[in-house]
């Protein structure tokens, strides 16, 4: 494993995510966040905001046990609260093939939410398989398999402080 993005690297650049966010959104949204993967992302860009922020889960996963995502999402946990009429901050650790996160938006969308933003931790943009953009981008990466900072490898390696290559 070769170490990719530093703790302090990623600590720093949440910050920096949070202002734009506040920027361009401003204060008054719900943030959703994507289980498991975005949990420890999520945990520090909340906390970089300087503004109370309400939070809700939902965890979805694609078909199947292989790594790559293939277009059918199907949902594991759904949110608590009702969206209806609300802003939305959709986060995810890593936008990949961008069927996740494709599905994920439409599906916020019949639940009615008002204005949906989206903001990944990672973009792997070479490996987009649907035409996808995110609002907010914490770090391109090259394509390669990352772990660590809540991103794992067959469940290992989401607690390690910073973002590893798996070689
Ligand atoms: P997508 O639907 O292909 O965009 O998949 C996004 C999801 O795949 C992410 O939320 C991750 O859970 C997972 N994923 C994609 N690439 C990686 C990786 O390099 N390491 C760990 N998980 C990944
Ligand atoms: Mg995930």
């Amino acid at each position: 494993m070769e170490l990719l993005i530093s703790e302090e690297k990623l600590l720093q650049r949440i910050k920096e995510l949070a202002r734009e966010i506040e920027e361009d959104f401003g204060r008054d949204f719900l943030v959703v966040s994507l289980l498991k993967g975005a949990f420890v992302f999520t945990a520090d860009l909340i906390r970089s905001f300087n503004f109370p922020v309400q939070v809700d889960f939902m965890w979805v996963s694609s078909y199947g046990s292989s790594q790559e995502s293939q277009g059918h999402i199907k949902v594991v946990k759904d949110l608590e609260r009702d969206i209806d009429g609300l802003k939305v901050l959709l986060v995810d650790d890593i936008l990949d093939t961008g069927y996740t996160l494709a599905e994920v938006y439409r599906l916020l969308q019949l639940k009615g939410a008002k204005e949906i933003k989206t903001c990944v931790l990672l973009d792997k943009r070479e490996r987009r398989k649907v035409p996808f953009e995110a609002d907010f981008i914490g770090f391109e990466v090259p394509n390669l398999f990352l772990v660590g900072y809540g991103l794992d490898w067959d469940e290992e390696g989401r607690n390690l402080r910073g973002i590893y290559a798996v070689h």
